[in-house]
């Protein structure tokens, strides 16, 4: 089964077999080497420095890491704005209301680009210690521009927080630009576009950032799991198999040529899917610019309702993703991280062209 849902991912026969690794206790220092492996290898990924910024191993899934950000990196007077324009937005919105953090949600309509403008103004206003932003909200496959938020945060002297999880490891995160001066952490997966396996989670986070944090969580506590980590320990026991794959997969990344080779592959992958279904008539929800890489929505085609469309693919080995919300009548979603490539797009494209013509031939019976 080819995977097209936004993870988990299909992944390759290398980190599919790393999982198959000797058994291994997470208090032996063959464990610790591996932790040590991993979180020096997601610092490289945008060759960030040891000394300033930390990535924080979490097992658990992208929803886990968000969790730890939001609920450690806010200070005690932490005042936190979230723009909120899809599903893990409002996810954000709601774990700062469950960690009693003073916020204020900025609510964009789920298919329109977040307004810059409008974070400008509530900024200026003052008061807020924090943004919380997601980069790419896989409701809907749009890319906020993350860079000019990072401008008007850092001319106001603001706290940029990410959620990272279906971006990381593909779209650009300049660290260490103007832009993205006040970026103080990311939170991101192992199973999207880094094509580890289900199960572990991260946090890449200024060291300085962690001097502030607060232990509003026991499990997901990020100043302890640093604290922890950096002492080649690690306080509950892990996810090991997730470990082994996460390991193996960076380490593919980096042989293939890193982000901006994963950005690419991605990149020509999208534009395969978004041009077959354009001659079926198969219209993209948003303008390829406005949209990543990672994943695309498409308008469901006329006649063919989501499950129909689905249970189709499926047959055909192919799993795809529903719209979520109100968009789940209207829309569908594929995906292109993983073990995909451009083979695997020309067999869905065959798949949906039969579809399509056995609709129209139904049609005109
Ligand atoms: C942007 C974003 N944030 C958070 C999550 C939650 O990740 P998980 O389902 O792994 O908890 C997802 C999942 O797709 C996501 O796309």
């Amino acid at each position: 089964m080819i995977l097209l849902n936004p993870g988990p991912v299909t992944l390759s026969e290398r980190v599919r077999r790393s999982l198959l690794n000797p058994d291994l206790c997470h208090r032996e220092p063959e464990f610790f080497d591996l932790q040590d492996e991993i979180r020096t290898r997601l610092l490289a990924v945008h060759d960030l420095d040891p000394a300033k910024w930390t990535a924080v191993l979490l097992t658990g899934s992208g929803t886990a890491a968000v969790d730890s950000m939001i609920a450690s990196l806010p200070h005690q007077q932490a005042r936190v704005l979230v723009l909120e324009n899809g599903v893990y937005g409002e996810r954000i919105a709601q774990m700062c209301a469950q960690y009693r953090i003073a916020h204020e949600t900025l609510k964009g309509a789920w298919l329109a680009a977040p307004d810059t403008g409008q974070v400008k103004q509530r900024l200026t206003r003052g008061g807020f210690t924090h943004l919380a932003v997601v980069h790419h909200e896989t409701t809907t496959g749009r890319l906020t521009d993350i860079h000019a938020l990072g401008r008007v945060c850092a001319a106001h002297g603001v706290q940029l927080l990410i959620d990272g999880v279906s971006s990381f490891g593909a779209e650009a995160i300049d660290f260490a630009g103007e832009d993205l001066a006040t970026l103080t952490a990311v939170a991101a997966t192992a199973n999207k576009c880094l094509h580890g396996a289900p199960g572990l989670a991260f946090v890449i986070t200024r060291r300085a950032a962690l001097t502030q944090a607060v232990n509003r969580t026991y499990y997901l506590d990020l100043a302890r799991l640093a604290r922890s980590q950096d002492q080649r320990n690690t306080p509950f026991t892990p996810a090991v198999q997730a470990c082994y794959a996460l390991a193996e997969a960076l380490r593919e990344y980096q042989q293939q040529g890193g982000r901006a080779a994963r950005f690419q592959r991605y990149a020509a992958l999208a534009e395969q899917v978004r041009l077959g279904l354009k001659e079926l008539g198969i219209d993209p929800v948003l303008p390829p610019q406005e949209s990543s890489v990672v994943l695309r929505a498409y308008h469901l085609p006329r006649g063919i309702s989501y499950p129909v469309l689905h249970d189709a693919l499926k047959a055909d080995g192919f799993v795809i993703y529903a719209g979520q919300g109100d968009l789940s009548r209207t829309l569908f979603r594929i995906s292109t991280m993983g073990e995909i490539t451009p083979d695997d797009i020309r067999r869905l494209l065959r798949s949906f062209r039969h579809l399509s013509q056995t609709e129209k031939q139904g049609v005109s019976r």
